[in-house]
Order: structure tokens, then sequence, then C-alpha cells
């Protein structure tokens, strides 16, 4: 159990030298341009480890992060919903703007920007159902849909349970929600179905959590058009096709456990 499985690197902002920044393993690289992986600050890391790792401390005595097996259910929402903030204000970096002006309260001009065309959420139960508050908290009554996909849990195949979609789907831009991207499948089915649905794959993006090389490999050539935001890259997969070093099984941890 080495401490660094992965890439490694000095992690902190740019006016600290080398040796002022603790090593961190970061996000493995991908090659697909249609694959953005957030930033690896030390807010990140720390978020997705256990401050102790990289020498840094809250005063809300939060030391225990989200890949931490010790860490209990409450901080695992609180932190995993951190994350998933992070996620989804980039995400909406992706989505289409045109150009806007207001006047100002003072008379002048202010030649800005505004989202163009609508959007949806679509989330994958049950984890990815842990992301919407994080999508609602940034896009004020905005629309959900959810298919419930599981996988097997012997075979790591997923089954199509359920979907309930709003009607003008094919109108809109999906952010498609699931925090872990293991093999892929269960990731490929819902776009399978949102695609059934007249969703154009450039329309969707995917907001994930954790993703394997593997699962950004299978959907990134299945779907080349498809932009998928992650915070990170793994290792790869285990005998059971969980992500590793990962952090187990999510929806079980933010809801059960
Ligand atoms: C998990 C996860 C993904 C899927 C990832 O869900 O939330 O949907 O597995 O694995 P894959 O990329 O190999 O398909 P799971 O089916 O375990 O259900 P849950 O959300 O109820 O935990
Ligand atoms: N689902 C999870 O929740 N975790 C994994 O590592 C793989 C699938």
């Amino acid at each position: 159990n080495r401490p660094h499985v992965g890439p490694t690197q000095c992690v902190g902002p740019d006016y600290r030298s080398e040796s002022q920044k603790p090593i961190a393993t970061v996000s493995t690289e991908v090659k697909y341009e249609t694959v953005t992986t957030l930033p690896q600050t030390p807010q990140l890391i720390a978020l997705l480890t256990s401050t102790r790792f990289i020498a840094l401390t809250y005063d809300d005595g939060g030391y225990r992060k989200i890949r931490d097996r010790n860490t209990e259910r409450a901080d695992f929402i609180f932190y995993s919903n951190r994350i998933i903030r992070l996620l989804v204000e980039e995400g909406l970096n992706h989505l289409p703007v045109v150009e806007h002006t207001v006047t100002t309260p003072v008379g002048r001009n202010y030649a800005g920007l505004m989202f163009q065309g609508k959007i949806c959420g679509v989330s994958i139960m049950r984890a990815g159902e842990a992301m919407e508050q994080g999508l609602r908290d940034c896009c004020r009554s905005v629309r959900i849909g959810k298919i419930l996909i599981q996988r097997d849990e012997e075979t790591a195949q997923p089954k199509l349970f359920y979907d309930k979609l709003p009607e003008d789907i094919a109108e809109r831009w999906v952010l498609l929600l699931d925090p872990m991207f293991a093999t892929g499948g269960s990731a490929i089915m819902a776009v399978e179905v949102l695609k059934s649905r007249g969703v154009p794959e450039e329309r969707i993006l995917f907001l994930n959590l954790i993703a394997s090389p593997e699962g950004i490999g299978n959907f990134a050539t299945k779907f080349p058009k498809l932009r998928v935001v992650t915070a990170f890259v793994d290792q790869g997969l285990d005998s059971k096709n969980y992500i590793v070093p990962g952090l187990g099984d999510f929806g079980d941890r933010f809801y059960t456990m």
C-alpha cells in the first residue's frame, strides 16, 4: 500500500517554489480533447483525500475526507458536496454563451455574456441523485430527469430499470450526473437513453467525480462529441471493476453506511 499510486505533483499556487509545496497523487492524464479534469489544486486534493496527507488543517476539524475509509457518512456527504459544487461550476463553463450588454445603475454599458439555450439535469440513480442539489444550488429551479441504472454486483453489467425525463429534453442541453465512472457501462447506457429521446451527443455534458482511464476510454471512443468534466482520473479498476484507489461504493457511503 504505497503512499503514491499514480502520477505525483508538487501541489500549490504558482508563487510558491516546488520545495515549498507538498507532493500528492494527482489525476492521471488522459488524451481525449473532450475530457476536462478539474485543476489539481490543494483544495481539491484535500477534499478527495484526508488532510493528513497534504499537511493542511481546517478549523472545522474536517480531517477525514472522501477517500479515507474511516470517513463518517456526515463528513462524506459534506465533502462530496463541496467537490460536486466545483464540478457544477466548471461544467457551466462548457455551456454556450452569447454576447449580452446591460446598462448599469450609473448609466454605463457593460458588455458581458449570457447563457444561450435551456438546460436540464439527468441523474443516474442512485448515486447520481447526490449531485442534484449541487446543480440546483447553481441553476435555480432547473428541471431534473432520472434514469435508474444498476450495475450487477457479480458481472458489473448495467441494467436499465426506469427513466423519467423532461418532455422537451431534445431541445435542452443535458448535464448528466453520476459520481462514479468505472467501466463506463452505466454512463454509456444512460447516453443511449438520452440519444433515443432525440438529445444529440454534442448537447450532453457528463459531470463526474472519479473516473477510471478504462471508463473514459470506452466512453470517449463511443461518443467522440460528448464532453466530460471529471474531478479526478484514478489508476484503474480492480478485479471486481471497482475504481482504484477510488473511494468504494459511493451510493452506499452517501446514503446508507
Ligand atoms: C455505480 C455508480 C455508477 C456505476 C459505475 O452505481 O454510481 O452508476 O456504478 O460503474 P460502471 O461505470 O462500471 O457502470 P451502482 O450501479 O453501483 O448503483 P448505486 O448508484 O445505487 O450505488
Ligand atoms: N461504483 C462505485 O460506487 N464505486 C466504484 O468504484 C465502482 C462503481
